[in-house]
């Protein structure tokens, strides 16, 4: 069987810095994938690339067996791989609704977009409860939701999430993990990208430890959690 993504020795440069080293790994349907790792180790570099928003300097992409190598990011899209980035962009003057409806903006299917504008809201109330409000009010939590919301509307059949817990509580932390493992169970496939490395390593099929623009260590997210360097160097112990 093909995997969903498969990434072969992908190399991404911003001028002369390679970023991203030549890195390889693959996420089959419906498993939770996810990359930790420290800060600049290249994991957002490589999400913005798979969503089509950097070339690559060398390596292979394929989604669903077809290379995506120079194709725009707005046909990636259409593909079925959504991307959630880094630090949200929502649009803050538009409200929940809008900025929902802009995830969907390739589609044309008017019923089907107001259905999955419900399903966000099953999945986040609160983003129901203030669906008429500018979005920029909503708290940073809030903002996380809606960030995911919206990439759930172009129905994508990989959802990359780029440090959904970032600068959340760990109630809100909890509340984003618990969306993902049912995102998971609904048979959404996921490449999750996290600083927390507890939290994306107890619920990742498969996980893969980036360091300084290189895959250094990868194994089951259970194999990860326990082996003993990720946890001095990531999970804070001695
Ligand atoms: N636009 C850019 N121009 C030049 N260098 C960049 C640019 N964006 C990122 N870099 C560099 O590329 C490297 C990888 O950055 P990247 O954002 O992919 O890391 P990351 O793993 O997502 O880190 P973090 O956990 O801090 O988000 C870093 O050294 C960073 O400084
Ligand atoms: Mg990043």
């Amino acid at each position: 069987m093909t995997a969903l993504l498969e990434v072969e020795d992908l190399r991404v440069a911003y001028g002369k810095i390679e970023a991203v080293k030549g890195i390889s790994f693959s996420v089959e349907a419906g498993q939770v994938v996810t990359l930790i790792g420290t800060n600049g180790a290249g994991k957002t570099t490589t999400l913005r690339t798979l969503s089509g928003l950097l070339k690559p300097l060398a390596g292979t992409v394929r989604f669903e067996g077809e290379t995506l190598t120079g194709t725009p990011a707005h046909k990636i899209v259409k593909l079925g791989l959504a991307h959630s980035p880094e630090g949200r962009h929502i649009f803050p003057r538009l409200t929940i609704t809008e900025n929902l409806q802009l995830g969907a903006f390739l589609r044309k299917d008017a019923a089907g977009i107001d259905k999955d504008i419900q399903r966000a809201y099953d999945l986040f109330p609160i983003l129901g409860e203030r669906r008429g409000q500018a979005a920029g009010t909503l708290s940073g939590g809030e903002q996380q939701m809606l960030a995911m919301g919206r990439a759930l509307m172009s129905r994508p059949k990989l959802l990359m999430l780029d440090e959904p817990s970032m600068g959340l509580s760990p109630i809100m932390m909890q509340k984003i993990m618990h969306t993902i493992r049912e995102l998971k169970s609904n048979g959404t496939t996921i490449l999750l990208v996290e600083q927390n490395a507890q939290a994306a390593l107890s619920l990742a099929d498969c996980g893969h430890v980036m360091e300084i623009g290189k895959i250094v260590l990868s194994g089951t997210g259970q194999d990860l959690l326990h082996d003993e360097s990720v946890r001095k160097a990531y999970l804070g112990e001695d």
